[in-house]
């Protein structure tokens, strides 16, 4: 690595935690309340969504903190994942796979992120939907059993690539340096991706429930 890219390359990383990765954290908790809900599970996410979305200068927190973020981390991961590295020869076999689905999954991620905010956040944008429709939206989505398989790989290719991810970041920073402490955290990031991935899975699901499909359960004034 010569000049800047050394440079290129610790923004990519560290965007991929803060504020990408924290992000996705939110963004799982507030459509968990779907789920979390139960009967009230539509109610309680346009709820999320309204307090979302007054928050001050959503607009640009969405731009700066998310959108551009997201933008740098996925077309400068993708110029990484193209380039050829042969410095893994000294880990084993199970770090070699997870190095490959790293890729793989960044690349499904980011394809899966631009067709998911074309069909919500842009749509809303673009007035043909509104907040107050979203739980309707998703429900749509989620019932109909071919964009559930796409939400399916989608979502579990951004978990996936995030708690791995998460894994090479504290290897790269210098957080954990011995092999007990890689393997410690290879047990934990495994434990972060299959709760995180169960919560989305239950989401996805809590949203075929039928007080989705309309509006008019909802106390649109609170
Ligand atoms: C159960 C799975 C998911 C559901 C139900 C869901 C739902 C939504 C909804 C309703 C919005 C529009 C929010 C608004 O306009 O207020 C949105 C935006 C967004 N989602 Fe998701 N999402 C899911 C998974 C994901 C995943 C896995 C990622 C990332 C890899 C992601 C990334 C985004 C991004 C970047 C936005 C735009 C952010 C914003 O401007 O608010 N979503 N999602």
């Amino acid at each position: 690595m010569t000049g800047n890219s050394y440079y290129y390359r610790k923004l990519h990383s560290l965007l991929g935690v803060i504020p990408v990765g924290f992000f996705l954290v939110e963004h799982l908790l507030t459509n968990y309340e779907a789920f979390r809900g139960g009967a009230d599970g539509h109610q309680s996410f346009i709820d999320k969504v309204h307090w979302l979305n007054n928050l001050p200068l959503v607009l640009i927190l969405e731009i700066v903190g998310i959108g551009l973020p997201i933008l740098y981390h996925g077309v400068y991961g993708l110029f990484v994942a193209f380039q050829a590295r042969n410095n893994v020869s000294n880990y084993g076999y199970f770090r070699n796979v997870m190095f490959m689905l790293q890729r793989v999954t960044g690349v499904i991620t980011l394809i899966f992120i631009v067709w998911h905010v074309w069909s919500t956040r842009i749509q809303v944008a673009l007035g043909h939907t509104t907040h107050d429709e979203l739980g309707v939206l998703m429900h749509d989505i989620f019932t109909n059993p071919v964009t559930f398989t796409l939400y399916l790989i989608g979502v579990i290719s951004s978990v996936f690539h995030f708690s791995n991810g998460m894994w090479s970041f504290l290897v790269s920073w210098g957080i954990t340096v011995g092999p007990r402490a890689q393997r410690v955290s290879t047990y934990i990031w495994i434990g972060v991706f299959v709760a995180m991935s169960v919560m989305f899975v239950l989401t996805m699901t809590a949203f075929t429930d039928p007080q989705f499909s309309d509006t008019s359960v909802l106390d649109l004034n609170k």
